[in-house]
């Protein structure tokens, strides 16, 4: 087989294939995909061997003994070796390899990488407490709870960024702390800073000291060794790129993945589902998914699998209804499978040796859990039209005296014990649910509650059962940094106001989602969880109901220019949001904001909060307009006192962007056309290209795409499209407007 020539779904097959078939098979795709001219360096620590550049601007060290069964050994897909060519040229490590030291310990083995004083460091994942992870202790564990102080999440990953232009992976599993510049090694502790004298409260006897030399320390237990990758900038931006590019690219998301997404009350029927989605299209909210929850199945704590013909008597009818309607369909599930299942027996002899609500833990990382299970998830859901899943409850409660997960201690089938699985359960589990739709040829955009590294080329979005909405905020400022995608959920409000602030910041995240699965009524019609089981509309409906619906259209608006986003991503690995840090490392003021972010090439959204009149933003250097008053404003200052109606969320436009905002549809269908009003901000605004292919297809990688360029040269638009794709037209400019 001539892995230069295959494209890249083929090698995602590729790679999946040898991830299910990695623990007796294991091979590495990366290395034979993306192997560029080994470089060979020195560096200072015990057990090393030579550092090899295994991609441009990735240089790999392999410490000691490595662990077999790696987040990387069970990578998704390929390095995506061409997009490395849109970032600026990395050819030295960013830093001196030297200065890495190793040392194996009794518990495991330690690392120790270089830190200035100066630099900050952002990443490890989708914790949602933590924003600058600089001068502390970050420890790994897979949660259900996102918002502890030490890092946990539903998505712990070991990859972390500086301001100093450079990325460092460690490939484990396992639950690893960094202590992360608040330690100094041996020699230099006497340079420690002052105040170490007697103290008369314990407050002043514990606080933390400032270093004069700082060092990363990496503790990984049970391993005896760490292969580490450290990513070449020569931006923080460029770090983050190379990560998701080495992990295989952004994953590009069906069109209809952009829409909103509705998730109908978990006890809801087929009747009552259909005649809520009718609703919907009366009341002309837009939305494209339908999530149906834990109803569908005959027994959801374990799961069956096997469709609750009460409710549903007629599955296949049922989604060919709703896609009558204009909906794409999302089901519940988790892989804890009951013993009701058809797949039960087959499944047993590939599980852990626990159960989870008494519900066999299948092993996907052996070949034959996941044929087993694919297969038949294939059949009950995918083959009667079901366009994607929420995979549920695959994190853990590593802080609970009473955790419902597998214990660390079990073992599975294919050597991974309880810790390892715990942190990659998630990535296998979507892996296995995302095969048959490949096979299919059909691209979906669904929902997990675990991820760890390199989640990029996954087309999955993590969300969560915690509901703080500033903390949702940094979880989409946190998710950029790491390769993951992220839905700050929108469920029950305390007011209508807090309700539209949470759908103000949901509809710039990846995945636009109210999540109804405790509410009857759309909480539009009542936020009040009570009351709306009650069927009481509160007062203020119709007024909240026409706030949300312009809040939704405004996602619709930017549907396109959202599209184009997750294209680079999967293209050059920019993130789709992102912390202003990541644009502008070299602005201080911008290290510490967290409650802000980018969407997109062009847009900031600062969200507001409820209770809040008024709020201050930051502008970043550069010039900026105000997206609804166009009002021109300096950059690199706060601006104080923002304040916008529940309807709107402010927002703002970089200078030189030409923004195309679509008129607003209330689904996407196969023959959609975008009509676009292009907005001109400032004198040389960058061309914009927009995609256009059928929009839920891998067609596009064999040419099916055209790339349509909107540029604007002397006071005129024009319009180039080049690319292969014959299918019905997406775009037509209807209007270019200046604004000033
Ligand atoms: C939770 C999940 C919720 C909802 C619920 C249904 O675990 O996070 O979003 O799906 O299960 O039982």
């Amino acid at each position: 087989m001539n892995i230069e020539k295959m494209t890249r779904r083929q090698l995602i097959g590729l790679a999946a294939v040898a991830t299910a078939a990695a623990v007796t098979d294991w091979d590495d795709a990366s290395r034979t995909v993306g192997r560029v001219e080994a470089a060979t360096m020195k560096h200072g620590g015990s057990g090393g061997g030579k550092a090899e550049q295994v991609a441009p601007g990735v240089w790999r060290i392999r410490f000691g003994k490595p662990e077999k069964l790696t987040p990387l050994s069970f990578r998704t897909a390929p390095i995506h070796k061409e997009g490395f060519s849109s970032l600026t040229p990395c050819d030295q490590p960013p830093f001196s390899l030297d200065d890495i030291t190793f040392r194996t310990t009794g518990r495991g083995c330690a690392v120790t990488l270089p830190m200035t004083t100066e630099e900050r460091i952002f990443g490890f994942g989708l914790n949602t407490k933590l924003f600058d992870k600089t001068d502390r202790r970050v420890f790994l564990r897979p949660s259900d709870d996102p918002e502890g102080s030490l890092g946990d999440s539903h998505a712990p990953v070991p990859f972390y960024v500086s301001t100093e232009g450079y990325g460092v992976y460690m490939d484990t599993a396992r639950y690893a702390s960094f202590y992360s510049g608040n330690v100094a090694p041996t020699a230099v502790r006497g340079a420690t800073g002052a105040g170490g004298g007697p103290a008369d409260n314990t407050q002043d006897l514990y606080r933390q000291r400032t270093l004069s030399a700082k060092t990363m320390l990496v503790d990984v237990p049970s391993a005896e060794g760490v292969d580490v990758y450290i990513f070449g900038g020569p931006a923080m931006g460029d770090a983050v790129c190379r990560y998701n590019l080495f992990s295989g690219g952004g994953a590009p998301p069906p069109l209809w993945g952009l829409g909103v997404a509705y998730r109908g009350k978990g006890d809801f029927s087929a009747a009552d589902s259909l005649k809520l989605a009718q609703t919907l299209r009366d009341e002309k909210m837009p939305c494209d998914i339908w999530g149906v929850e834990p109803g569908w199945q005959t027994k959801t704590y374990s799961c069956s699998f096997v469709w609750n013909t009460g409710k549903f008597p007629n599955p296949d009818g049922f989604i060919r209804e709703m896609r009558g309607l204009g909906y794409r369909t999302s089901f519940w599930e988790h892989a804890f499978t009951h013993s009701s299942s058809p797949i039960h027996k087959d499944l047993e002899p590939f599980s852990g040796d626990y159960r989870v609500w008494d519900g066999l833990v299948p092993d996907f990382a052996g070949k034959s859990a996941r044929t087993i299970f694919g297969r038949y998830q294939d059949k009950v859901l995918y083959a009667k039209g079901a366009d994607s899943v929420k995979l549920d409850e695959c994190d853990n409660q590593p802080d609970s005296a009473t955790p419902w997960s597998f214990p660390e201690a079990s073992s599975f089938p294919s050597g991974l014990d309880g810790e390892q699985y715990h942190s990659l359960i998630g990535a296998l589990y979507q892996q296995t649910m995302w095969e048959p739709l490949r096979r299919r040829n059909k691209r979906t955009w669904g929902l997990v509650r675990n991820a760890h590294a390199l989640a990029a080329p996954l087309p999955y979005v993590v969300y969560s059962d915690s509901y703080d909405h500033r903390c949702y905020v940094r979880g989409l400022v946190n998710a950029g940094f790491s390769g993951l995608l992220w839905t700050p959920e929108v469920r029950d409000a305390g007011s209508p106001e807090e309700l539209c602030r949470r759908i103000g910041t949901v509809i710039f995240s990846p995945y636009a989602m109210v999540n109804a699965w405790y509410i009857a009524l759309p909480p539009w019609i009542q936020v009040n969880r009570d009351k709306n089981n009650a069927g009481e509309p509160m007062p203020e409906q119709a007024s909240t109901t026409d706030a949300v619906r312009s809040l939704f259209q405004l996602r619709m608006s930017l549907l396109p220019y959202l599209y184009s986003a997750f294209h680079s991503y999967a293209e050059t690995g920019t993130p789709p949001t992102r912390a202003l840090v990541m644009d502008w490392p070299d602005d201080k003021a911008s290290h510490a904001v967290d409650d802000q972010f980018l969407c997109g090439p062009s847009l900031m959204v600062a969200p507001m909060f409820t209770g809040q009149t008024n709020r201050d933003v930051y502008l970043p250097p550069g010039l900026w307009y105000d997206y609804w008053t166009g009002e021109k404003l300096a950059g690199g200052r706060k601006i104080e006192g923002v304040s916008k109606p529940l309807d709107q969320v402010p927002l703002y436009v970089r200078d030189n962007t030409l923004l195309p905002l679509a008129e607003p549809i209330e689904h996407v269908t196969s023959d959609t056309r975008f009509a676009l009003i292009v907005r001109v901000y400032g004198d040389t605004p960058t061309p914009v290209t927009l995609y256009a292919d059928d929009g839920e297809t891998y067609d596009y990688e064999h040419g099916a795409l055209n790339r349509v360029t909107l540029s604007w040269n002397g006071g005129k638009g024009e319009i180039v499209t080049k690319g292969g794709y014959t299918g019905p037209e997406r775009y037509e400019v209807v209007r270019w407007t200046p604004m000033g």
